[in-house]
């Protein structure tokens, strides 16, 4: 690189992958977007012009269902969604430049720009397939209106993609009894039209885009195996009901989610240069644009940004990405997050409990430029955060900061450990680099040795004893200057992780927001204000408290998504045998009088007739019926119940009623001709 080449400023665009907008954001998002942040802040720190976007992915079967479910429109869910997903990323300091929706005029157009412009080419193509139809609605099924048994486990009432149970995929034509969700129909199978992406037309083009060299390793395998096995035309439209973009020039259909979803990139760009003088959308997306666009996503889309996207834009005429950089899942304590075991955190259960700074800080530290998953273990977590962060960099500062101030509150002129400070200060290079590549984890080690050597002088030293001997001052403002000036530098470092913990220390050190640059020089004769706690320690309680919430909530979740079933309140008794049944001698019984009882607020005492012999019993339905309209009706009664003596006369049988309670009290009442006496079997 040459010098005038290497003081132009970049012209970055990066983005998040667009989170769904039917669930809420945990931690497996925020590993995502925290480790998009970490590069943005870097860039803008540099005094690049660095702009990074996302949006809520707005739109398929599965919003559409969610919001059905909820009784309330899909615009609604979306809109209560994002809202929620906007706080809880703020909560996480995620510095977006703009955070849309797919479900946006902005998208719509570019939409139906990118399909005509991929149409005109021959790049869209129609096929006939064939599909399951409801007979009685009339319309073509996607996956999930249709449900059936699976085809692989037997399990009842599952999708038409895949098994919930047992994990298998399928075409929903395999399902056992498939019917319609919508009108409960057995759907037949019938030819219809859909339109397709032809990707195979694409095959040269991305077996060079993608050996291109700019793609992580891992992608760069994972993509060259799906392009030797053979692409295949993709489905690109969906019929209605479906919540998303009509397709131009066609009639109920629709463009398939993941048509427009990453689309959604270029539409929030677009709303934001709306807004801003100094961004021009050609200027990022035009086939010839000389900005660089990256797209941060998860191991689990690849292929949709790998292959589809490019391939979508170049057929449309504009520029393809960078670059695409994917990183591996989050575990929790070594699993798969999971509900019953409180490790499926959302991000707002985490915020409820813990500063964020301490979950960017951890997942930096265990970021690299690869694919890997990253576990985030609970006690390591703790114990990481507090032994680098409280004790080794914060520190720093706290130990040095108060001599400072009773020195004078002036910093040194001098500068007593040059040797020192040119370390921390010729650190910078590599660290950046680390930070260029993805590399959070060699940065913040690289961080973490320096906050080592910054203790050992200060330790060396021990002002808080030199302060005790006689005319040592001078000594003591020496070497808490030159702390203050390493731990200045450390924060400036930390800066793209922890811009909470940079903004306390520039406000200690009473100088403007830090940039990168700054490393360069060191503060001397300045003057700075009181040292106050910037990072408290991570207590074992508040990770327990977190876990709880996380399980409560799970169960909470879990009760409420299940189909209401009266059984749940009143499970049905345990298995008996017929013997055991025959044993109750139920009879017909026909009430000859009825009556209210004088000090019983719940009874009213029957006389029946089990035709030829009556019985005298006392029932707990007076909260539902009122004698008079007992009298000559036909119920059923247990006959053989041994005869119980209560305080106001003794019960012989039972007459049988179902419900809760209250006014829901449902006396059985058998069918006309049933005469008295009849055994009930
Ligand atoms: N809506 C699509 C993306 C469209 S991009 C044009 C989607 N949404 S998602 O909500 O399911 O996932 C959003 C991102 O979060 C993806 O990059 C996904 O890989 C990532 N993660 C979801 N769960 C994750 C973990 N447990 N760990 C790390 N990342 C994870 O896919
Ligand atoms: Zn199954």
């Amino acid at each position: 690189m040459n010098q005038t080449e290497q003081t132009k400023q970049r012209k970055i665009l990066v983005t998040s992958a667009l989170p769904y907008a039917n669930g809420s954001i945990h931690l497996g998002h925020m590993l995502e977007h925290i480790q998009t942040d970490i590069w943005v802040r870097f860039q803008k720190l540099r005094g690049e012009q660095c702009i990074y976007v996302c949006a809520d992915d707005a739109h398929g079967t599965a919003i559409m269902l969610k919001a059905e479910q909820l009784g309330i429109t899909p615009e609604q869910l979306i809109a209560k969604v994002q809202e929620e997903h906007q706080r809880d990323f703020a909560g996480f300091e995620i510095s977006y430049d703009n955070y849309y929706s797919t479900h946006s005029e902005e998208n719509r157009e570019l939409s139906a720009l990118i399909y005509e412009r991929n149409k005109a080419r021959g790049n869209i193509v129609a096929r006939q397939i064939t599909q399951l139809f409801d007979p009685e609605k009339k319309l073509f099924l996607s996956d999930r209106f249709v449900k059936g048994t699976c085809p692989k486990c037997d399990a009842d009432d599952q999708y038409g993609d895949n098994c919930e149970k047992c994990g298998a995929t399928y075409g929903a034509e395999e399902l056992i009894n498939p019917r319609s969700t919508i009108s409960g129909a057995t759907p037949i199978l019938k030819e219809n039209t859909q339109l397709f992406f032809d990707l195979p037309k694409f095959q040269d083009f991305l077996a060079q885009w993608t050996q291109s060299g700019s793609l992580q390793e891992g992608i760069a395998n994972k993509l060259k195996e799906w392009l030797d096995s053979g692409l295949q035309q993709w489905d690109i439209s969906r019929e209605a009901p479906y919540f998303g973009f009509e397709i131009p020039g066609e009639t109920g259909k629709y463009f398939y989610v993941w048509l427009d979803a990453p689309i959604g990139y270029m539409a929030s760009f677009k709303n934001l240069c709306d807004r801003r003088d100094d961004l021009d959308f050609d200027d990022y997306w035009g086939k010839d644009s000389d900005a660089e666009l990256y797209h941060f996503i998860g191991k689990d889309i690849i292929n949709f940004h790998g292959l589809f996207w490019p391939a979508m834009l170049t057929g449309a005429d504009f520029r393809t990405p960078t670059a695409i950089y994917s990183h591996g899942f989050v575990t929790v304590n070594g699993n798969k997050m999971s509900k019953s075991r409180g490790t499926f955190i959302k991000a707002e259960t985490y915020l409820n409990h813990l500063s964020p700074e301490y979950l960017r800080y951890y997942f930096a530290a265990k970021l690299s430029g690869r694919i890997d998953d990253i576990d985030l273990n609970l006690e390591d977590f703790t114990q990481r955060v507090n032994s680098d962060l409280v004790n080794k960099v914060v520190n720093i500062a706290s130990r040095t900061a108060n001599f400072v101030k009773k020195l004078g509150g002036k910093l040194a002129e001098g500068n007593a450990n040059p040797a020192l400070t040119d370390e921390f200060q010729q650190a910078a290079a590599a660290i950046a680099n680390h930070y260029e590549q993805r590399e959070y984890g060699r940065a913040m080690r690289d961080i973490m040795a320096l906050a080592d050597k910054a203790n050992q002088y200060i330790d060396e030293k021990a002002p808080w004893a030199l302060m005790k001997e006689e005319g040592k001052e001078k000594e003591v403002l020496d070497c808490c200057s030159v702390g203050v000036n390493l731990f200045r530098l450390l924060a400036l470092y930390l800066k793209p992780v922890l811009p909470g913990l940079a903004a306390k220390a520039e406000e200690f050190l009473n100088i403007a927001p830090l940039q990168w640059s700054d490393h360069l020089t060191l503060l001397q004769g300045h003057e700075i204000n009181k040292f106050k706690a910037m990072m408290q320690r991570i207590e074992a309680k508040q990770i327990e408290a977190m876990t709880e919430e996380a399980k409560a909530e799970a169960e909470a979740e879990a009760k409420a998504a299940k189909p209401k079933s009266i059984l749940d309140d009143d499970p049905i008794a345990e298995q008996i045998n017929f013997d055991d049944f025959a044993k109750i001698d139920m009879r017909i019984a026909k009430i000859v009088t009825a009556s209210h009882v004088e000090g019983a607020d719940k009874l009213i005492q029957l006389t029946l007739d089990l035709g030829g012999e009556t019985r005298n019993v006392f029932a707990g339905i007076k909260s539902a019926y009122k004698p008079e309209d007992l009298v000559g009706r036909f119920t059923v009664m247990v006959a053989n119940l041994a005869p119980r003596k209560m305080k106001f006369g003794v019960s012989e049988g039972m007459v049988m009623a179902a419900g809760p309670g209250g006014q829901d009290i449902f006396l059985l009442s058998p069918d006309s001709g049933a005469v008295p006496g009849m055994r009930v079997k």
